[in-house]
């Protein structure tokens, strides 16, 4: 253990890049799926049996969702010897069967608890069970920990004390044996953002989304997550609420450990389809973990051409692992119909040094926006001084190859035998026969969108872009041909 250790810190030093937990899982953000959004407690053998068949028939496992993860309300309390019992009314068959169905599938299993005496549904909870209850994950066959933060006993309010308590479960989790993704739901309290990375594969940075765009509700009142005023995580935040929380620390997300923006609400219904492709594309470009958390088995048409879309979960799985950083916020747009008017640049660096741009409109209008070389490429020198300045650019649009609604009905509706040759027809992305990371060295045309101009040397993007909305764009320089040395990496 040691020695890998040290090779790990040493190729750190050699290439410059950033690791996290040493569990080897998330070096690139999880993918999959979660119960809570669309069904809450509404759990069962069946629904997990049953996702995880959609999941292989709409082929979302292969473009990349691997994760099963049941959430709360799955217990049935302790045993005379404290382990936790699995409901058997839910799950007849029991968790370790459960597992084995859905690792047949060729995917993975997650599970939840709660670092408290109760998870938030009020089930039994973790805390002083650690052992215990990573024996149970273990011997079930869990691959994956969501850890909550409900009931935690007064033992938070110093980032020491909420580090300790989540410590004491990663510590049980390795003492197991088996590799299980450990993420963090403790929702930005203290600071997890700055401790989260040296225990676990992903923190969750905000207290629970919503299914809406921009609406500001009492329940989040918490609009930045790194103050210490912000006392209540809450439980509606908007997309926009959980952009903005996260603006000031992207850069922490990192191979192997990652901010969680929280489970996906794509298809739940309560945004319009352009609201939802941009929910999507920024949970893609800041490099959260992507957890579908709509209801697979009535998974809509245009649902699915937004989760499938291989150019944009490429942005999310680039290996070099860099979130967007935002480069510009206007807040006097014309507004909405809750009063927010903004408008935002986002930029960032990808794989063989190609760019990554959203220009987002949060407001009421449609708007015109613009980005010129100098402030999307800003992040590597100020005022201009960027090489990048001087190149010029092709801009690849990363939605305008989204698959056709009808193909992806057809999916839907076809019969088990027809569909290989239906996502052959539909050039589908098989991300587990080509990686993301070689189909993005081999610059694969399904993951880089469709070309639509070029940026002259010290010009700008500029796009139409409609209310609540927003264009996402990869840039590859001319000349340099994605040849750029510094983010060409040995390892990659
Ligand atoms: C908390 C979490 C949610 C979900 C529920 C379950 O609110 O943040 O993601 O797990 O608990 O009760």
């Amino acid at each position: 253990m040691a020695a890998t250790l040290h090779f790990a810190f040493v190729l750190a030093l050699f290439t410059g890049q950033a690791i996290g937990v040493n569990n080897g899982l998330a070096r690139t953000p999880q993918m999959g799926w979660n119960n809570w959004n669309a069904l809450g407690c509404d759990v069962s053998e069946s629904l997990l049996l049953d996702t995880s068949k959609k999941l292989v028939d709409s082929g979302l496992r292969d473009v990349g969702y691997n994760y099963v993860v049941l959430d709360d309300c799955w217990s049935d309390g302790r045993d005379e010897n404290g382990f936790l019992k699995d409901d058997l009314k839910k799950f007849p068959s029991g968790m370790s069967a459960v597992a084995d169905e859905i690792h047949k599938e060729g995917l993975l299993f997650g599970m939840y608890s709660s670092a408290g005496e109760m998870t938030c549904a009020r089930y039994a909870g973790s805390l002083d069970w650690e052992a215990n209850d990573a024996k149970s994950f273990a011997n079930w066959g869990v691959d994956y920990l969501k850890y909550d933060n409900c009931y935690h006993m007064g033992r938070f309010g110093t980032p020491k004390l909420s580090f300790d308590r989540y410590k004491v479960m990663w510590d049980a989790i390795n003492g197991t044996g088996r590799p299980m993704l450990y993420s963090l739901c403790n929702w930005g309290e203290d600071y997890s953002h700055t401790w989260g990375m040296s225990i676990a594969n992903s923190w969750r940075m905000s207290g629970d989304i919503y299914d809406s765009f921009t609406r500001p509700d009492d329940l989040c009142s918490c609009t930045d997550a790194s103050s210490p005023f912000c006392v209540a995580p809450g439980s509606h935040c908007s997309v926009l609420n959980i952009i903005n929380k996260v603006a000031p620390y992207v850069d922490r997300g990192q191979p192997g450990g990652w901010n969680d923006l929280d489970m996906l609400e794509v298809g739940n219904g309560g945004m319009t389809d352009e609201e939802y492709k941009a929910h999507f594309s920024f949970w893609a470009a800041l490099k959260s973990p992507l957890l579908m958390g709509n209801d697979l088995r009535t998974l809509s048409a245009s649902s699915l051409t937004i989760l499938n879309n291989p150019a944009v979960i490429a942005i999310s799985q680039d290996p070099d692992g860099r979130s967007v950083a935002r480069i510009r916020r206007e807040m006097n747009a014309a507004k909405d119909k809750y009063g927010v008017g903004e408008i935002q640049v986002w930029s960032g660096s990808l794989y063989g040094g190609d760019q990554v741009v959203i220009l987002l409109n949060a407001a009421g209008e449609d708007a015109r926006i613009s980005a010129s070389l100098e402030e999307i490429f800003l992040h590597d020198g100020p005022e201009g001084s960027a090489p990048q300045n001087n190149e010029e650019w092709e801009v690849y649009d990363l939605w305008a190859n989204r698959m056709e609604e009808s193909l992806a009905q057809k999916i839907l509706d076809a019969k088990a035998e027809d569909l290989p040759k239906l996502f052959k027809d539909a050039n589908w992305y098989n991300s587990t026969e080509l990686s993301y990371k070689e189909g993005l060295k081999k610059k694969d045309a399904r993951l880089m969108g469709k070309k639509v101009g070029t940026i002259k040397p010290g010009g700008s993007l500029t796009a139409k872009v409609k209310r609540h909305s927003m264009e996402m764009y990869r840039l590859k320089s001319v000349g340099l041909g994605g040849k750029r040395k510094v983010h060409a990496k040995e390892e990659l």
